[in-house]
């Protein structure tokens, strides 16, 4: 299965893309996390310090593996194909980065949104093999398709109006693009004023309630990451887990 973490900046994006990699693993399942913002957050969360090679700088490989093979050639990977230089493994946990914006007023990210919607629809998955992708924040990466490979696209949704109207731009054109299985997620929920808000606004859309967790805020102000974090947040991020695994593909 191949999950998307959309929604507005700053609503939990990545710390739940990290949260719910480390609870498939903790199921056994190999995970392969794509930090695809451009401003990259989730090798720091999963405490992994080694450089990463961007994906991004796979565009002149793959052109290069289709000259060399000639016009029949398709690619069809599966993840232990993927080159090694372009992957960190930390236990269960592959982490790759699409390319963080290298110059100011360099433009758009265009070509880095190619390679990942390329790789997303051509990678093939074993029965316990996960992808979990952390997009970059709003809604460019509908407009650019990136997420039509996807099979499920969490919608991280904070009890506030500016998240609110996002997410609701983000079902919109995610029903244009025909994507059925997309759900949102309330993050940061602090009482039933907050979750009723959600429901009324999403109603059946909704998948999960993640409440806030103050050892977040410890943490990020201590410099620590999450991999050994299993609070409150972390149980309710694992219940999330089965729900999808429920979904089947
Ligand atoms: N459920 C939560 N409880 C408490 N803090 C949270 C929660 N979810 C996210 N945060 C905190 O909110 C901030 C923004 O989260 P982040 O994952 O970086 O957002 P995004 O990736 O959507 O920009 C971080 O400091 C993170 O630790
Ligand atoms: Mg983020």
């Amino acid at each position: 299965m191949k999950i998307a973490f959309s929604g507005k900046g700053g609503v939990g994006k990545s710390a739940i893309a990290a949260l719910l990699s480390l609870a498939y693993m903790e199921k056994g399942y190999r995970v392969l996390a794509i930090d695809a913002d451009p401003s990259p957050h989730l090798a720091r969360l999963l405490e992994i310090r080694d450089e990463i090679i961007p994906l991004a700088d796979m565009k002149e490989l793959l052109a290069e593996r289709a000259e060399k093979m000639g016009p029949y050639y398709t690619l069809n990977p599966k993840i232990e194909d993927l080159p090694e230089k372009f992957m960190k493994t930390k236990e269960q946990i592959n982490l790759m980065v699409l390319g963080a914006i290298r110059e100011a007023g360099a433009g758009c990210a265009c070509p880095e949104q190619t390679v990942l919607r390329r790789l997303m629809g051509y990678l093939i998955l074993k029965t316990q093999d996960v992808v979990i992708v952390d997009m970059e924040a709003g809604v460019e990466h509908f407009g650019r398709g990136t997420v039509v490979p996807m099979d499920v696209i969490l919608v991280i949704t904070k009890p506030y109006r500016g998240s609110i109207e996002t997410s609701k731009q983000i079902l919109k054109l995610a029903e244009e693009l025909k994507l059925k299985k997309v759900f949102i997620v309330g993050n940061g929920i602090r009482n039933s004023q907050e979750e009723e808000l959600l429901k009324k606004e999403f109603g059946d859309k909704i998948i999960a309630m993640l409440p806030e967790d103050k050892d977040l805020e410890k943490r990020e102000i201590e410099g620590k990451g999450l991999w050994d974090y299993r609070g409150e947040l972390f149980k309710k991020v694992a219940e999330l887990r089965d729900r999808l695994l429920e979904l089947k593909n």
